[in-house]
């Protein structure tokens, strides 16, 4: 069977590496954050966003007890609010959208509002080469808006700026599935 998971970081291995700098716009328990600091290593950078303070200490433990690189910001703040807090253009972004599973808090979750102008400030801060991997959750109504949302805007990118692709199970609806935005 398909894991989405190793998929991701196939896609995102392509473009990050050693000395880059990475995004991880939805941190939850920093699964992904851990995955881009161990990628770039100390020379590199990770920044790291959420609105909950929750997901920062839980993310922080995360790292530490996984012997991360001390290569990490971790901010308390919306991600559509990229531009106040990184600088330099970014290698590799990763949007994991929805909730965090199994942490009883549905109702955060991330909202078409700031989930749209979070990707465009992704791509306004996309490196030549770099990639920008968003995870869409149908299972709910708000992941199912965001993942019709985000399908029709990367739609109507001119293909010889960003190559833009989608990867979804067809056979089973409500799965979790893909956008890769690779930039030329
Ligand atoms: C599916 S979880 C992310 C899982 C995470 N990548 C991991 O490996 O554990 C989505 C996260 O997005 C966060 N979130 C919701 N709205 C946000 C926003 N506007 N900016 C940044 N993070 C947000 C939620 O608090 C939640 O922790």
């Amino acid at each position: 069977m398909i894991d989405l998971n190793e998929l991701h970081q196939y896609f995102i291995l392509q473009h990050l590496g050693e000395g880059d700098v990475a995004v991880d716009f939805t941190m939850g328990n920093g699964g992904d954050t851990l995955f881009l600091s161990k990628t770039v290593g100390e020379s590199g950078r990770v920044y790291a966003f959420d609105i909950q303070p929750e997901a920062l200490v839980s993310t922080k433990a995360h790292l530490e007890a996984n012997g991360a690189p001390e290569n990490y910001t971790l901010i308390c703040a919306s991600h559509h609010l990229l531009a106040d807090y990184v600088k330099e253009p970014i290698k590799a972004g990763m949007f994991n959208l929805g909730y965090l599973p199994r942490s009883g808090k549905k109702h955060i979750t991330t909202m078409r509002e700031t989930t749209m102008p979070a990707v465009e400030a992704a791509l306004a801060a996309l490196a030549p080469d770099g990639v920008l991997l968003i995870a869409i959750y149908p299972g709910h109504e708000e992941g199912a808006l965001e993942g019709e949302m985000i399908e029709e805007y990367l739609s109507a990118i001119s293909r010889f700026k960003l190559c833009c692709s989608k990867f979804r199970i067809i056979n089973s609806p409500a799965a979790p599935y893909f956008f890769l935005v690779e930039k030329k």
